[in-house]
């Protein structure tokens, strides 16, 4: 089946008409009340949303169930996209079968919306359309239920902001906080009241393609990514017809699939995956995070979208969570080929027992639960709880009060939203290498650059800027790197020279001789080399991590002139830079920056804005390193000093390899700027915590880190200053080190700024062989510095 065709925004064709600017909301904060109401389910734990659990929203949802047909309740836990639908024209119950009949079982939506057949919908674009689907349920219909319209906005509608891997390394969850909101200002115009985003999974290994749509590597900072996108994406009130559902994606443990290989098997402990992988979830969740969609993988043998541990045990009566959960795309069907489930009736039993609330595309919900629930192998209250929990969502949103497209249409990007956008895209650039040519670091360039050479497959790729999943931008609209530096060498009387090159992928060598001649004309050459944004994203594995086709050959074509290179990387995951290490002296990271890339990298370059962007993932040097990540824990032989590339190094019988240091060429947390900072005066408030007082949960501040950053160098900019910890004498060993704590600090030159870090039982707690977080007597070590290599230390410990 070609689902594909069936969705893409990317490949819409868009409207193009007048432009219309939204006002940002201010400081949209979701804080739930401290006094949490109780679950109305009786598992005392507190709701995870109270707002989808109110009196008044209980006693609509109470109302609306008793009135429904067993048909209308299967409606609401289907869900279809719009292939397939009749046209507007068409004559009474004709059908219009569009590209892809079969993703859609043959059946026409309309007419699934009209007879309350369906109660939500995917990747439809334009309000034209949601509003005729729309139209079809609420004025058509028996109960008039509004469809949910749920989309794949991940980094922006329309104006389009850098990929998530490329917010995470701003490590602002104000600013990611703000550009969601701004997407669901937009979206929600087009009547999409649901994004499948934020996906929180960890991701540790480079290969799998979905890194980038991600915040990387790491739990703490993937917590504070996945916070930020639901406080954006919800705001404080849910039923503003201006906020919208957010979809948190993959439950669970997706990331971690096997080689790096999509939709592979994942298999871990349980300390692992409540350590490693569930924080971020668990974050979104406790945020408030009105629906999570269970992944397609197996964990230790179940698929999640089947795994009652996940989505019975832990989301609900752990978390207390009082949405609902949507299969991933056919993840229903997929049960079968997981050999978990023989017939479609068995898949559907095994999901819907299990916990997933809504099928995505299989289209099996509809099909099989009648005559499972006559069998009585579905019992009718596990049908009645999934559908009560998408009708809460749905009222929660205000649907049935606005059901249909907000507003006037958002067809454009948002001129009032792109300073906003340029500001992430500046914020996510990471400077990873800017070495003296001559007497100064090749950047920033100096405003009295007289030409510059433009030169790669990536240079004057505007379509390439958005990367993977980039909502429905118009790609005239886009800011390529050429067009920004022509501009400002036309303003400065300079020249531009450009040079494609060669392509993304290829072997052709047939443009070097002219990128070669464009280099000699140039003060400084500007390479735009890397991924083109479907080498990342869903079903974009990659078993090799250097630069695609023929690019490094190029890159060593120009490097042979002689002239000073700055290389700028669009990847939506770490890359193999080895060679561009040794031989090219300014290497910026740029992931895919989005409708303002082009500016921002000008910007950048030119050293209006200094980077301050810091590494969410690790950086191999080769391939074989992955899964490659810093909080790894230790071994009974670890390679202590023998990192140096044998022969050099001393030991043999330790942990390495014989060909490749263990360490990342650029490590997590790691990044430059035009300026440079100090850490100094690292210390803790108190020596020895006492455990009574240590190990209670939720005990915040039991520990002050203090530190002073100071900047040394001569410019303004910003440094993200990192708190790493580790702790030694558990009952389970613990990472080498682990982040804590993080803040993005701008100072002057010469400025200091003390800076304080609190630990309390969050911080300091860890998983036992029991599933529990503890803490225990142990010693501790904490970093402060400016990369997950951070340095200035002090030690406290927890005693009895
Ligand atoms: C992806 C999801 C996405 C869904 C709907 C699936 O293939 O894994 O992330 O939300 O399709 O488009």
């Amino acid at each position: 089946m070609n689902k594909q065709a069936s969705r893409g925004f990317r490949h819409s064709t868009l409207a193009l008409s007048g432009a219309i600017a939204l006002a940002l909301g201010a400081g949209a904060v979701t804080s739930l009340p401290a006094q949490a109401r109780q679950r109305v389910d009786s598992t005392g734990v507190p709701a995870s949303n109270p707002a989808l659990v109110t009196p008044a929203i209980e006693k609509k949802v109470d109302a609306l169930v008793d009135k429904m047909t067993l048909k209308e309740k299967l409606g609401q836990l289907v869900q279809y996209n719009d292939v397939g639908a009749s046209a507007p024209t068409a004559a009474n119950g004709d059908k219009a079968i569009a590209d892809n009949p079969e993703a859609n079982n043959n059946v026409d939506p309309l007419q699934l919306a009209a007879n309350g057949g369906m109660g939500s919908m995917l990747n439809v674009v334009g309000a034209k359309k949601t509003n005729r689907f729309q139209r079809a349920a609420v004025e058509k219909s028996r109960l008039h239920i509004p469809l949910l319209f749920g989309a794949d906005i991940i980094h922006g509608y329309r104006t389009i902001y850098p990929v998530p891997l490329g917010l995470a390394a701003s490590w602002d969850p104000s600013m990611v906080q703000q550009v969601s909101h701004m997407a669901a200002n937009e979206a929600t115009t087009a009547g999409i009241r649901w994004f499948y985003s934020p996906m929180v999974d960890i991701a540790r290994d480079a290969r799998w393609g979905r890194a980038v749509e991600g915040a990387g590597e790491d739990p703490y900072l993937g917590a504070a990514m996945a916070r930020a996108y639901i406080r954006g994406y919800q705001g404080k009130d849910l039923s503003k017809p201006y906020n919208v559902a957010a979809s948190v994606k993959h439950f669970a443990a997706y990331g971690a699939a096997e080689a790096g290989r999509e939709y592979n098997t994942t298999d871990m402990s349980d300390i692992r995956l409540r350590q490693v992988y569930l924080p971020p979830y668990k974050a979104a969740v406790k945020a408030g995070a009105a629906t999570i969609m269970s992944a397609f993988n197996a964990l230790n043998g179940v698929p999640a979208t089947a795994d009652p541990y996940l989505l019975t045990d832990i989301l609900r009566k752990e978390w207390g969570f009082d949405g609902f959960v949507v299969s991933d795309y056919t993840a229903v069907k997929e049960l079968m080929n997981h050999g978990i489930a023989l017939t479609p009736a068995e898949a559907t039993r095994k999901a819907i027992e299990a916990g997933t609330d809504v099928d995505m595309m299989s289209h099996f919900y509809d099909s099989q639960l009648p005559t499972l629930i006559k069998q009585g192998k579905v019992p009718m209250s596990v049908v009645d709880e999934a559908v009560r929990r998408v009708l809460r969502v749905k009222f929660a949103l205000g649907l049935f009060q606005h059901p249909y497209a907000r507003g006037t249409e958002v067809t454009h990007a948002v001129k009032a939203h792109l300073p906003l956008v340029r500001k992430a895209a500046e914020q996510s650039f990471v400077l990873l290498q800017n070495k003296k040519v001559g007497s100064a670091p090749v950047l920033p360039l100096s405003d009295k650059t007289k030409s510059i050479a433009v030169i790669g497959p990536l240079g004057d790729a505007a379509g390439e800027m958005v990367g993977a999943w980039s909502g429905a931008p118009n790609v005239n609209e886009i800011v390529t790197v050429r067009k920004a530096l022509k501009a400002r060498m036309d303003k400065a009387g300079g020249h531009l020279y450009y040079a494609k090159g060669t392509d993304i992928q290829g072997d052709s060598t047939a443009g070097f001789a002219a990128a070669k001649q464009a280099a000699e004309k140039a003060d400084v050459v500007v390479m735009a080399l890397g991924e083109s944004g479907k080498m990342s994203g869903e079903a974009a594995a990659r078993a090799h991590l250097d630069l695609p086709g023929n690019q490094l050959a190029l890159l060593k074509a120009v490097q042979a002139t002689g002239k000073p290179i700055v290389l700028l990387v669009f990847s939506g995951r770490p890359l193999v830079l080895d060679w561009s290490a040794k031989h090219v002296p300014a290497i910026m990271e740029t992931w895919f920056p989005g409708t303002e890339a082009g500016s921002a990298i000008a910007n950048v370059l030119f050293g209006n804005v200094s980077p301050s962007g810091k590494l969410p993932m690790s950086f191999p040097r080769a391939v074989g390193q992955e899964p490659l990540y810093y909080n790894q824990f230790p071994t009974g032989r670890p390679a202590n000093g023998a990192d140096a590339k044998p022969p050099e190094g001393a030991a043999k019988y330790v942990s390495r390899y014989i060909d490749v240091r263990n360490t990342a060429l650029f490590p997590f947390g790691y990044g430059l700027t035009y300026s440079s900072f100090k850490f100094s005066n690292v210390k803790v408030s108190r020596q020895h915590v006492p455990l009574s007082q240590a190990n209670v949960k939720g005990a915040k501040n039991l520990v002050t880190v203090t530190a002073t950053l100071t900047n040394t160098g001569k410019r303004e900019a910003t440094e993200v200053a990192q708190l790493y910890v580790r702790n030694r004498g558990a009952s389970v060993e613990q990472p080498v080190r682990s982040l804590k704590g993080f803040e993005r600090v701008t100072l002057k030159p010469g400025q200091s700024k003390q800076l304080t870090f609190h630990l309390g039982f969050h911080e300091l707690s860890f998983v036992n062989t029991h599933s529990k977080w503890v803490v225990e007597p142990t010693d501790y070590t904490v970093w402060v510095g400016g990369s997950s290599l951070a340095k200035q230390s002090a030690h406290f410990n927890v005693t009895h």
